[in-house]
């Protein structure tokens, strides 16, 4: 990636998300999937984004990238990187941005390969569109990054359609891409959702080693296990909004909305040998054409009191003020309100408890 003087203020996030908002026109009438989403990304760091089906992430990542085309579809709020908003960036700029400084990365690896063209000649193509290389250099560039990503003798496999690639190999050379550039921030959506385990385990590797190299990453994905493992900060999203947002150990040791107590829940645990699913939160996730105007969790929440009614900002609680929640109760002493909930007669509603949700999950 060529070098480009950008003036960065020290404390500056790379990425901040103000107050975004995302609605979609539809024939049964207005659909929210983002209500008034803030967030920050510093430079260098790994944002894991976890939340139900539905809850607005990739939405609200869409909207960043300015991917959301369709005429049918409002966009509000302001997306800062390095303090330009790419709401109302030219078009043309933004496409270098996407890409050279922000790269993406899908669940489905065709979202960013075309059926048409080798794998090498689109890497080769994405290094050609940021700098000034001759096609043989980026060529050889494009064989040493797909080595680089574990695909084996790269250089005949630089020859293959993607089509010709099993689906680890296609998300590794989407990676590939990404790796070209150097982004500043990459944006993985569930990048390992359709892949085997061991497979998963290498693309989140590969991750890491792109954030080794200075890279900040968004990673999107509905598995706590992820977050726990790879997250400096996390994001728990619900119908829309942030409920909970702080550094990994302090959510996963203190968790503070009674969503994030329902997702740390239903996480697997490895017991002895057997490895149990616990329950899943009880009700059905909100549905965007139907938010509540109190608190999104409220149908489903075994804490929920009168004040629920009004919808809860963002605040920390007590001490640590980088970990912040969206909720009534009480700020003190959450893990007893939490056990509380568990006690309370709604708590047992399609949840049958389990003397291994006593145990917090290692971070
Ligand atoms: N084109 C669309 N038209 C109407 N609603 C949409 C559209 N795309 C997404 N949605 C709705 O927005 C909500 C959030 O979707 P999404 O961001 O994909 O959720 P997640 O990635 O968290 O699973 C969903 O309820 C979905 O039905
Ligand atoms: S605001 Fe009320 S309904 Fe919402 S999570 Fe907190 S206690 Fe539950
Ligand atoms: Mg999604």
């Amino acid at each position: 990636m060529p070098d480009q003087p950008v003036k960065e203020l020290p404390g500056q996030p790379l990425l901040d998300v103000r107050d975004l908002r995302v609605t979609f026109r539809t024939r049964r009438g207005s659909v929210t999937a983002v209500d008034g989403l803030s967030l920050s990304v510093a430079p260098g760091e790994i944002l894991g984004v976890v939340g139900e089906s539905g809850s607005g992430k990739s939405v609200s990542m869409l909207a960043v990238l300015r991917l959301l085309t369709n005429p049918n579809v409002t966009v509000s709020g302001q997306v800062l990187f390095r303090g330009r908003d790419l709401l109302t960036l030219p078009d043309k700029e933004m496409r270098a941005i996407r890409g050279r400084e922000i790269a993406m990365v899908f669940q489905d690896p065709m979202t960013a390969l075309t059926p048409v063209y080798t794998v090498g000649w689109q890497i080769a193509e994405q290094i050609r569109a940021h700098e000034q290389v001759s096609r043989k250099v980026a060529r050889a560039r494009a064989v040493e990054l797909l080595s680089d990503v574990g695909i084996p003798d790269a250089a005949s496999r630089v020859n293959a359609y993607p089509h010709e690639f099993s689906g680890g190999m296609r998300q590794r050379a989407v990676i590939a891409m990404a790796l070209a550039c150097g982004p500043s921030l990459l944006i993985a959506d569930e990048p390992t959702t359709a892949l085997d385990v061991t497979i998963q385990a290498q693309i989140l590797d590969l991750m890491r080693e792109l954030n080794a190299r200075g890279s900040a990453v968004v990673l999107i994905t509905h598995d706590m296990g992820v977050v726990s493992e790879i997250a400096d900060r996390v994001l728990v999203m619900y119908g829309g909004r942030a409920a909970e947002e702080g550094p990994r150990q302090a959510v996963f040791h203190g968790p503070r909305h009674p969503y994030t107590w329902g997702l740390l829940d239903s996480v697997p645990r490895v017991g002895g040998t057997r490895l149990r699913r616990l329950p899943t939160i009880a009700g059905m996730p909100v549905s965007p054409d139907s938010l509540p105007e109190g608190c999104a969790f409220a149908p489903r929440c075994p804490a929920r009191h009168d004040r629920c009614e009004e919808r809860p900002e963002l605040a920390a609680g007590s001490g640590n003020t980088a970990h912040r929640d969206a909720c009534w109760l009480p700020p003190d002493d959450r893990a007893a309100q939490r056990l509380a909930a568990r006690a309370g007669p709604e708590a047992g509603a399609g949840a049958q408890r389990t003397d291994e949700t006593d145990r917090e999950m290692a971070p």
